[in-house]
């Protein structure tokens, strides 16, 4: 059985996890598949987002525990290295992501999405940070992107007590953009999508690259990078599309030059 399935439509890479009997639980195998779609979501032309979801009742209930059973010191490090370096392939993906959450999200699979670009979830979602009750500590990024995300307090908060919050408190405190009904779901998910895609590939890859690298610099390196980006667009071809169109009155077509 493929561990991850994918199809293409319209320009939009749906990428699920499939361990449904596992709940997902990401595996080595699992995030090495992950890393051979993303590096073919990066090359192919044909693919204009990515979007990442779960088969069954869990989106991804985390790393997997079989696995870390076994490890030391030594092999832990390099079990959160690859995760890390995985989910640090989705978040600069030149391409928009979005997670979209079916279930639990717990540990690695709440690490996961907050790796996307952007996050809806089904009404039925759940969210932990739970490593903690098996004496260890999120691997795959989760005290650092979870911190940004929804604050110090917050991240203190879910990653010290394991707790789990449901869809409604996930969108309260920023984790999510959205809460849908289980059955809209992927076809809210296509819909955004398809609605950031209709734009200059180019100025989106700015907006992810200036938001992503900016917001750990300091205000003026930031707005330093932000410059050089706006500089960047202000020499595309579909920059001068955009304006044209808009003097126009007329829709812009670009073409990603
Ligand atoms: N790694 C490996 N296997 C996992 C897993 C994980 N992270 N999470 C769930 N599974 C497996 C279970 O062992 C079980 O396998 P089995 O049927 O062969 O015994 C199967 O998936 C179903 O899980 P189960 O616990 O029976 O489902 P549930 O609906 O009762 O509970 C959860 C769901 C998410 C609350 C529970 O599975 C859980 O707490 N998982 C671990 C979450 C976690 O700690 N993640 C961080 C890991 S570092």
């Amino acid at each position: 059985m493929d561990e991850l399935t994918e199809t293409l439509t319209d320009g939009v890479l749906t990428l699920t996890l499939n361990r449904p009997e596992k709940l997902n639980a990401l595996n080595a195998n699992l995030l090495n598949l992950l890393a051979i779609k993303l590096d073919h979501a990066e090359k192919n032309s044909a693919v204009r987002a990515v979007l990442l979801t779960g088969h069954g009742k869990a989106f991804s209930a985390g790393a997997d525990i079989q696995h870390l059973a076994t490890c030391n010191g030594e092999q832990g490090y390099a079990f959160a290295c690859h995760g890390q370096r995985v989910f640090r392939q989705l978040e600069t993906l030149s391409k928009p992501s979005l997670a979209a959450i079916n279930g639990y999200a717990f540990g690695g699979g709440c690490e996961l999405a907050m790796a996307a670009t952007l996050r809806i979830a089904s009404n039925q979602a759940k969210f932990a940070q739970p490593e903690v009750k098996l004496g260890i500590i999120p691997g795959y990024g989760g005290t650092q992107r979870l911190t940004r995300l929804i604050g110090k307090g917050r991240a203190l908060d879910l990653c010290l007590s394991g707790r789990a919050l449901d869809a409604g408190t996930a969108l309260l405190w920023g984790l999510v953009n959205e809460v849908v009904a289980a059955v809209d779901l992927l076809p809210r998910a296509h819909a955004i999508l398809q609605e950031i895609i209709q734009w200059a590939p180019l100025a989106i890859q700015s907006i992810m690259q200036s938001i992503d690298y900016g917001m750990n610099l300091s205000l003026n390196d930031a707005l330093h990078l932000e410059a050089i980006h706006f500089a960047k667009v202000c020499a595309t071809k579909d920059k001068m599309e955009g304006v044209q169109a808009f003097l126009e009155k007329r829709q812009p077509s670009f073409s990603g030059q």
